[in-house]
């Protein structure tokens, strides 16, 4: 080789190997986060007049006007705060985008950002590419709660960054007041800045209202924000997200994103644009939507030794297998694939050091009759063990 990976230790990620399992095996893939569903035909018809009208060609760098003012209301409506179009939202490829693109605003070599693990697999590469390093701190389930003492004494000098995710993937936990507090309190006079992932802000259960660092003045000053069109409109492959941001922080974050993607596909932004325009409240129904769905596969697999843990928000539900199996969660989700032709993803590769746990992730954004079939295969599974 005539150059040095930078990354040489990143492999192919677990759910790219799950679903490719999948195919080989036949089975059902319940395991990437994705829905198996049509979008709204409104979305799809909207897109069709956004490319008739001529939308075609590069939209401006932070964004379509019209979806950051969009953008803005949902946040004012959400939150009760108000963020400046202009100067402090900045539509980007996905989430995705917006996370790599405020991590490489603040992380320099050397510098630490902290994470938690089981962490969302995006955050860690980033970083090493930026020349920082992740300090990981675990957290155990079932609760996987954050203990703010250890996260503490964990800072250094060099500590820059702290990424939160909240409604969490793949825990399915969320953060409430008092963890924000704790953050506020945590990086007081110190110069961290946050990363809020809360691209599931509206896949939140049992009448939880989301917490955003947007609603929390000082951590506000001091945080991006980033958000996913892909989850809110069921539309994963659009490839539209966002990222709300103090002005200072946006126009560093800017400085990347203009030399990373510049802009995003114009069609599609005015394409949402105009959809949210006729259905402001295209929001509101994600959590109903979500909540009878983890209900729905919850309730389908009771009493049949895979047992769910109560999601409180996120497209997921983990499932406890230990009552069937003390096998490694990688090896029985394999097994779960050539026998039950099932595919699900194994909770140890969101770990550095993945505490010893038997669980598994499933994913909720699917059709009735997949979570159906999905449900029947592993109680058909479990009762001949
Ligand atoms: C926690 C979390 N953050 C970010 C993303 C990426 O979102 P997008 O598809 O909008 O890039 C995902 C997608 O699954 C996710 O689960």
């Amino acid at each position: 080789m005539r150059f040095k990976s930078k990354l040489p230790d990143v492999g192919t990620t677990i759910f790219t190997v799950m679903s490719r399992r999948a195919i080989e095996e036949g089975a059902l893939n319940i395991g990437q986060g994705f829905p198996d569903y049509p979008i709204d035909p409104d979305l799809a018809a909207a897109l069709v007049e956004s490319v008739a009208d001529g939308h075609n060609q590069y939209a401006p760098m932070e964004g379509v006007v019209a979806l950051r003012e969009l953008i803005a209301h949902k946040i004012e409506k959400s939150y009760g705060v108000d963020a400046d179009p202009e100067a402090e939202i900045t539509v980007t490829c996905g989430a995705t985008e917006g996370l790599y693109d405020a991590i490489q605003s603040v992380v320099g070599p050397g510098d630490e950002a902290i994470i938690f693990d089981p962490a969302y697999d995006a955050y860690e590469p980033a970083v090493r590419l930026a020349g920082g390093r992740c300090v990981r701190i675990p957290l155990s389930p079932p609760a996987f709660a954050i203990d703010w003492d250890e996260v503490r004494g964990r800072l250094s000098d060099r500590t820059r960054l702290i990424i939160i995710n909240t409604p969490q993937n793949p825990s399915c936990t969320v953060l409430d007041r008092d963890d924000l507090d704790a953050l506020a309190a945590l990086i007081r006079d110190r110069p961290i800045t946050v990363l809020a992932d809360e691209v599931y802000e509206n896949v939140i259960f049992d009448g939880r209202q989301p917490n955003s660092v947007l609603s929390y003045p000082e951590l506000r000053d001091k945080s991006f924000a980033v958000f996913s069109f892909g989850k809110a409109l069921h539309a994963t492959g659009w490839r539209t997200g966002y990222c709300v941001a103090p002005p200072s922080l946006t126009r560093e974050l800017r400085r990347v994103h203009q030399f990373n993607t510049f802009s995003i596909a114009a069609p599609l932004q005015h394409a949402i644009a105009r959809y949210l325009a006729r259905r402001p409240d295209a929001w509101t129904g994600l959590a109903a939507f979500f909540q009878a769905k983890r209900d729905r596969l919850a309730g389908s697999l009771e009493g049949c030794g895979f047992e769910p843990l109560r999601a409180a928000g996120t497209y997921f539900l983990l499932v406890d297998y230990g009552a069937l199996s003390r096998s490694s969660d990688l090896d029985f989700a394999d097994r779960l694939i050539r026998e039950a032709k099932v595919a699900t993803i194994p909770l140890s590769p969101f770990y550095a050091a993945p505490p010893s746990m038997t669980l598994i992730r499933l994913c909720i954004a699917k059709k009735d009759e997949t979570l159906d079939l999905a449900a029947q295969r592993l109680r058909a599974f479990a009762a001949q063990l």
